[in-house]
């Protein structure tokens, strides 16, 4: 495939993304207030089949008359997904009543292009019917065996011309299930998954999209979300999920440079800037080769700690 010309993604803090079932209204007021990054409301898997019509219900009131913006939130809404009979009409009620307050819409169980075609083609007309300008960005849910076969064509579309497309995630819930794993893992090990957090990972980072790692389901074990989330930001992803309020806090530590970090990073930077100016490409520091590749995560750091400073959503 061919390298991606000019990518025009729009930057959105998502070093933790809170997963709210729209059939529970309490819950969506706590997420407004609380510190996530993102919130992610539910028509999928977390709504039964009966409650579908409120949480869409739900969904609506919560976008028009709670302040996202203001909250400081991205706002996504996670659709039923392309097999579903609900999808058409989550996306149709939902950008119809309520599309101007909504910053993304995740696709749960993307497998191949054509999912991410259709829902962007419905999405497209959603927005036309409704006479909005408004532009709603993509996000999808990496999950199936087959998404992750396709990952990287998946993530090749964020290069067509006026592609919504921003993040892909990994969903190590239904990826369990899809892979027929011996274990019911609800994202509680990374060893296990870790080929193909890396293949997702990649796939993003080389066609400029945000990768997010998905649930962690025992929220009683901080320590375990702390260790797999660790290994999800040095492999490079940008965020997590919080399926539960008390692992937010430790998805934002956990996903935001640490001070120890940006002090290395700013002299990293410093040296090599020194280095340049007597014409030496790599030194030493602190018995550490540093060249232009450490430059490149020293800026990465750097570049990330402004972006967390001015909390940018968009
Ligand atoms: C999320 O939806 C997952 O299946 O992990
Ligand atoms: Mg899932």
């Amino acid at each position: 495939m061919d390298k991606p010309e000019s990518l025009t993604i729009p930057f959105r803090l998502q070093r933790s993304v809170l997963a709210v079932p729209g059939s529970n209204t309490a819950m969506i007021e706590k997420a407004a207030a609380s510190a996530a990054d993102c919130v992610l409301l539910d028509c999928e898997d977390s709504v039964t089949p009966d409650q579908k019509s409120r949480a869409r219900r739900n969904i609506v009131s919560a976008l028009n008359e709670i302040d996202w913006k203001k909250a400081g939130k991205t706002v996504s809404v996670r659709i039923n997904g392309p097999e579903s009979d609900q999808m058409q009409l989550d996306l149709s009620i939902i950008i119809e009543q309520a599309g101007t307050h909504i910053n993304t819409i995740m696709i749960p169980k993307v497998s191949t292009p054509k999912d991410v075609h259709t829902v962007e083609n419905l999405l497209l007309l959603g927005l036309q019917v409704s006479g909005l300008k408004h532009k709603i960005g993509l996000e999808c849910l990496i999950e199936t065996a087959l998404g992750l076969v396709n990952v990287e064509a998946i993530a090749y579309l964020s290069c067509e011309t006026n592609s919504s497309l921003e993040a892909l995630h990994f969903g190590a819930a239904d990826f369990s299930a899809s892979c027929q794993s011996g274990i019911a893992t609800f994202g509680q090990s990374n060893d296990l998954w870790y080929p193909s957090l890396q293949r997702l990972l990649v796939a993003c980072r080389a066609y400029g999209l945000r990768a997010i790692d998905g649930p962690y389901g025992n929220f009683r074990d901080p320590q375990g979300y702390i260790d797999v989330a660790k290994g999800a930001a040095e492999m490079g992803f940008d965020g997590k999920w919080a399926i539960h309020p008390s692992q937010i806090k430790l998805a934002n530590q956990v996903m935001s440079p640490t001070s120890t970090e940006i002090k290395q990073a700013q002299r990293i930077l410093d040296a090599l800037e020194q280095a340049q100016n007597s014409g030496q490409g790599a030194i030493s520091l602190d018995g550490n080769m540093v060249d232009a590749a450490s430059g490149k995560w020293a800026a990465n750091i750097m570049n990330k700690t402004k972006l967390i400073a001015n909390k940018l959503c968009v």
